[in-house]
This record gives C-alpha cells, sequence and structure tokens, in this order.
C-alpha cells in the first residue's frame, strides 16, 4: 500500500477534475464530506474549498484502503492517491462540476479525525444561529461561506487594482488614535503607559484621511476598519469595513464619476451588472416620494402628498388636520381593494406603533366606490383622491394625517412592510441612486440643539454660506450618499478646508473654540498650513459584499461576526479580565447588577 509519496502535496483539488484528466494519477486532499459503504465498494465526497469529487474505494482493487475508508467518519480530514476514471452515463451527476468522472483509490492518509459534529453541515433545516456562531469554522466549511468570501476577495482584489489605475495610493491610518465624536459611540482603549488616558479605536479614518491631502498625498484610498459602539441591526455590526477614499482637488462630479466606474467594475466582477446611469435625487425629494433618505426603488408605491386636495374635503376632519398644519399623504396599492378587515387592522397598527394616531383605508372596489369613507368624503371627493393618486378599480388607498416629518416616516415605513409582506422586491436589482443635497444640520431630538447631518467636517453649499448664521437650518451640505435596494452603502462630501469656516461650523454645533482645540486642535492646526480643496466618500464594503452575494444580514459577510448584543460567540468577547490586568493599565471596574449578557 505505501507508495512514499506524501499525500499532503495534492495534485489537483476536489473541484477540477474533468473527463480531460481520464486515467491520470492524481492526489487529492480535503474533508470526507459524505461516505456510503455499498458493501465491497465505498463511495467517499471528498470536499475543499473548490468543490466535491467522488472517490471510490474497491474492496479487490486495494482491500487495506478499502477497510481504513469503510471505518470513516464524516469531517476526517484525509489524503487520497487514485486513477482518474471517467463514470458510466448512468452514473453522471450532472449537479457537480467534477460529476462525469470518480477517482478510484489505492491510497489513504488520515490527517486528523473529527468528533461528531454540534450541527449537520447540510440539509434544509439549519441548526439556530446562536450554535453555528459558537463553532463558526464549522459553519464557515459550508459551500455557501466559501463562496462569499471568495467572491469578497475577489471584489477587494479588483478595487485595489481599480483605484491603483487612477493613482490613488492605499495608505493604513491608526486604529489607536483620539477620541473625535462622530455622532455614535467610541470604543476606548486605556493606556498602561499612560495612567488614566484613553485612545480611541476609530469610527472612521476621517480626520486622518483629511490629513493625508494636506500633507499631499492627493488620492488615498484603504480598506479601512472601523468600530462604532452603536445598536445593532442586521445591517450594522460594530467592526465593520469601509473603503475609504479622499481626493484633492475634486468637485462632486468628478468623485461620482470614479465612484460609478467603481461600482460598475464590482459589480461586473461577479458576473452582475448595474445600469448607468445612475439616478439622482435630492434629499427633500426622496423623504417626500419615499419617507426615506434611502429609497428602495425595486417597486414603485410612491408617497402622494394631497394636502392641497384635502382643504376643500367634505370630510371636517380632514380640513382640519390641514387646518392645524398637518400633511395628508398615502400611498396607492394595486390590486388590494379585497384587503380583509384584518389586514387593514395590522396595518392601522403598524403605523400607531410609529406614532400614527391613525390610518385611513381606501379601496375602490370593482363593483363601485362604497364603504364608511366614501360616505364621510363624498363619492366626488373618494374618487377625485383616488383619481389623483392614479388608482383605477381594484386598487386601494393607505392614508396619513399627520405633521409632514412624521407622516413621511411613518409611510415609508409602511412602504417597505408591504414590500415585504406583498413579496414586491424577489429578484430585483433596483438602480443605484445619489441623494444630494442634504441639510447640513439637524435638530437634536434630545438636546434641541444643532448637530452635523453627516459629520461636522462636511462643507456647506457654496450657495447657501450667507445663511450660515442666520438660519443655519436651511443650509444645504454639499453631502451626497450612495445608495441601492434601500441600503445605503456609502456616504461621503466635500469637505471645510478653511479654518474659519470650521471654527464657524464648531460654533454653531455648540462646540466651543476650547472643545474644538481640544478635540479637533490638531485639525485645525493642519488647516493653517496650505489645505488644498478636498472631498471624498467611504463605502460599505460589508454592505456591498452583502448586496452582491444575496446575504439577509452583515453577518453571514463578515467571517468572525459579532451578534447583536456585540458578542463573538466563539471566543467569548468581551470577557472579563484579570485583575491584575486592569490594575496595570490603571481601570477600576464598577461592579453592576446587569451581566455580560
Ligand atoms: P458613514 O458614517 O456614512 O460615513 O459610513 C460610510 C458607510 O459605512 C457603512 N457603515 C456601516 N456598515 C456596517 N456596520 C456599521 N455599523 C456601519 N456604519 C456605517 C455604510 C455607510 O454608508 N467618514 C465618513 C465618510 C466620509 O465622509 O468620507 C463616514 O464614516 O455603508
Amino acid at each position: 500500500m505505501e507508495t512514499g509519496i506524501d499525500l499532503q502535496h495534492r495534485t489537483a483539488t476536489c473541484g477540477e477534475l474533468g473527463t480531460g484528466q481520464e486515467n491520470c494519477e492524481v492526489i487529492l486532499t480535503g474533508w470526507i464530506h459524505r461516505i456510503r459503504d455499498h458493501g465491497g465498494v465505498v463511495f467517499l465526497d471528498l470536499r475543499d474549498r473548490y468543490g466535491l469529487t467522488q472517490v471510490v474505494f474497491h474492496a479487490e482493487r486495494s482491500p487495506q484502503s478499502y477497510q481504513r475508508a469503510k471505518e470513516l467518519r464524516p469531517e476526517t480530514v484525509v489524503g487520497i492517491a487514485g486513477t482518474v476514471v471517467r463514470r458510466g452515463p448512468e452514473n453522471v451527476n450532472k449537479a457537480l462540476p467534477t460529476g462525469k468522472i470518480e477517482v478510484k483509490a489505492n491510497r489513504i492518509e488520515i490527517f486528523n479525525h473529527s468528533e461528531t459534529l454540534p450541527f449537520p453541515l447540510e440539509g434544509q433545516d439549519l441548526a439556530g444561529e446562536e450554535l453555528r456562531l459558537k463553532y463558526r469554522y464549522l459553519d464557515l466549511r459550508r459551500p455557501v461561506y466559501q463562496k462569499i468570501f471568495s467572491l469578497r476577495h475577489r471584489v477587494t482584489l479588483a478595487i485595489r487594482n481599480y483605484l491603483d489605475a487612477l493613482k490613488f495610493l492605499e495608505i493604513e491610518t491608526p486604529t489607536l488614535t483620539k477620541s473625535t465624536p462622530e455622532g455614535s459611540r467610541e470604543y476606548l482603549v486605556p493606556s498602561r503607559v499612560n495612567p488614566g488616558r484613553f485612545y480611541s479605536l476609530p469610527q472612521s479614518p476621517q480626520l486622518f484621511k483629511q490629513i493625508l491631502m494636506i500633507a499631499g498625498f492627493d488620492r488615498y484610498f484603504q480598506l479601512a476598519r472601523c468600530y462604532r459602539d452603536e445598536d445593532l441591526r442586521s445591517d450594522r455590526q460594530p467592526e465593520f469595513t469601509q473603503i475609504d477614499m479622499e481626493m484633492a482637488f475634486v468637485s462632486p462630479e468628478q468623485l461620482f464619476e470614479i465612484l460609478e466606474g467603481l461600482m460598475e467594475m464590482v459589480f461586473r466582477t461577479v458576473g452582475q451588472e448595474i445600469q448607468p446611469p445612475y439616478l439622482r435625487i435630492d434629499f427633500e425629494e426622496a423623504m417626500q416620494r419615499y419617507g426615506t433618505d434611502k429609497p428602495d426603488l425595486r417597486f414603485g408605491m410612491e408617497i402622494h402628498d394631497l394636502t392641497s386636495l384635502a382643504t376643500g374635503s367634505e370630510w371636517p376632519e380632514m380640513r382640519q388636520a390641514v387646518e392645524q398644519g398637518k400633511s395628508v399623504r398615502g400611498i396607492a396599492v394595486e390590486g388590494k381593494a379585497g384587503l380583509s378587515r384584518k389586514q387593514v387592522d395590522e396595518l392601522v397598527e403598524f403605523c400607531r406603533e410609529r406614532g400614527a394616531s391613525r390610518l385611513f383605508w381606501l379601496p375602490w372596489k370593482e363593483e363601485g366606490l362604497q364603504g364608511p369613507l366614501v360616505r364621510k368624503l363624498g363619492e366626488a371627493g373618494a374618487r377625485g383622491i383616488l383619481e389623483r393618486v392614479g388608482a383605477r378599480p381594484g386598487d386601494g388607498f393607505l392614508f396619513v394625517a399627520e405633521e409632514g416629518r412624521l407622516a413621511s416616516r411613518v409611510l415609508g415605513a409602511l412602504r417597505l412592510e408591504l414590500a415585504e409582506q406583498w413579496n414586491l422586491r424577489k429578484g430585483k436589482t433596483g438602480r443605484m441612486l445619489w441623494v444630494l443635497n442634504f441639510p447640513l444640520f439637524e435638530r437634536s431630538e434630545e438636546s434641541g440643539g444643532l448637530t452635523a447631518c453627516h459629520h461636522p467636517f462636511t462643507a456647506p453649499h457654496p450657495d447657501d454660506l450667507p445663511k450660515l448664521k442666520t438660519a443655519p437650518e436651511t443650509v444645504r451640505a454639499q453631502a451626497y450618499d450612495l445608495v441601492l435596494d434601500g441600503e445605503e452603502i456609502g456616504g461621503g462630501s466635500i469637505r471645510i478646508h478653511d479654518r474659519q469656516v470650521q471654527e464657524t461650523i464648531f460654533g454653531i454645533l455648540g462646540i466651543s473654540p476650547q472643545q474644538a482645540e481640544h478635540k479637533f486642535g490638531f485639525l485645525l492646526q493642519a488647516l493653517r498650513f496650505g489645505a488644498p480643496p478636498h472631498g471624498g466618500i467611504a463605502l460599505g464594503l460589508d454592505r456591498i459584499i452583502a448586496i452582491l452575494s444575496g446575504a439577509k444580514s452583515l453577518r453571514e459577510v463578515i467571517a468572525f461576526p459579532k451578534t447583536s448584543r456585540a458578542c463573538c460567540l466563539m471566543t467569548g468577547s468581551p470577557s472579563q479580565v484579570d485583575p491584575a490586568q486592569l490594575e496595570e493599565l490603571h481601570v477600576i471596574v464598577k461592579p453592576t447588577r446587569k451581566g455580560p449578557g
């Protein structure tokens, strides 16, 4: 049986053999995926990251190997030497790229055994996510993940090449840095050698990339790891990767062109397509038509504003709402006149939970206009509304009468909910779009003061500069978001390169000169020494990979992700540490009744 060949050194992968290699002697390595004993013949599917190959052990041909193979269990790691043979036509497996051949084994070497897995890697019923995250290395063995991470690799490689060709330099910036709040919470790291002082992990390399422009690097990029201690959802991770870019002497138009080219190239890299030209929409218009600044254009159901029509309504409730400054807005739903009472009640409840006092339902039944709302609005009034929103018999109209922003927000959420319930997105890839002309500031619900919509380094629209001091809330930002399929996949802006403007903005945000000096002194200093005009953007790499691979959650496209409670179930982080370590770091932990969860 011994041939003297080292079976660790494979001569082929499990995904590449075909009839072209018939009669070749090969060595394959991998994991035993499945094993079937047909008495005298053992079939074994050998798996590696490239695919599966059927290996056959005949008792007659090589009795020792047959004996050993018989006793193997799934997930044992082996090396196999054998001959490639063509399968008979009746045995061809069309579902497998290697399905036309099998390898007749003459030797097997066992590199390692495996205990019974805590969950099967195959089958319809996947184990619960918590268990799979705990044994992430096993879950990652599944072909679906092998594909996702190979896609992720190809995309990042292609991005590097694309940007390199455009003269971008990849420069790393620190991940132990200074605390500079950008709207969400930071992770802090105590310094052992500087008692009582902390680094922060960057929420983004924003200030460093701006300073790289001042340093003359002109075009920078980085696949930057960012950290945000914020409430997590399926589209957010505490630790994620940005394709972070910055350019000196750049206009938004130039930047859009580079980014559009980049996204087209990324889609092409994985055999998909996006259709140029990209759409562009103003923030205000997006809010009005879709109730969100990241509209999903894979389906219609735009929001209609009927406030002007409601002014003359027969129904006093509508007129009063308008007199109180409320807006009457709603969504036409095609072919849904037959929604049941229960379905409508559920939608009403959905809107109530999001702050709307009521949701009205105006169906246009095939047999004519009828129902309590028609009696209130009058038949002409009801018909007027339905015709205005483009409805026809068989359709219906769902609407609210609320303060403008609330109406938009509720209807934006309702629009997404209906698309989900009625499966309107399935199989569709939407158009990429830029959302432009965001306001520079928004009012904080907590403090009542102004906060930056993007971040405090975003340049105001040049036409709005005179309004900075008099009407700051109406000032537009030179900021832009890139949106696909209802996801914000990137955001950026032209930056402030003028120290005085930067100081003015800090002032409006309620950051005193002392605080500004303390937090951002290094930036203000750098702005004194010939800062070029510059701008940039950061794309969410994880979100892009999720879209490209059809993943539902960012957890699927990050090798070792965190749960919604920011825990890594495999390593058990975050964890308590040795008191001696805390002592050395000069950190005292206050006892808390809340466990680590
Ligand atoms: P912003 O905060 O908009 O901009 O982030 C840029 C993009 O990063 C992605 N993203 C996330 N992805 C996963 N998990 C998260 N928690 C998360 N947070 C953000 C999104 C988002 O569009 N410094 C600026 C960029 C700039 O102005 O150049 C910034 O970080 O896809």
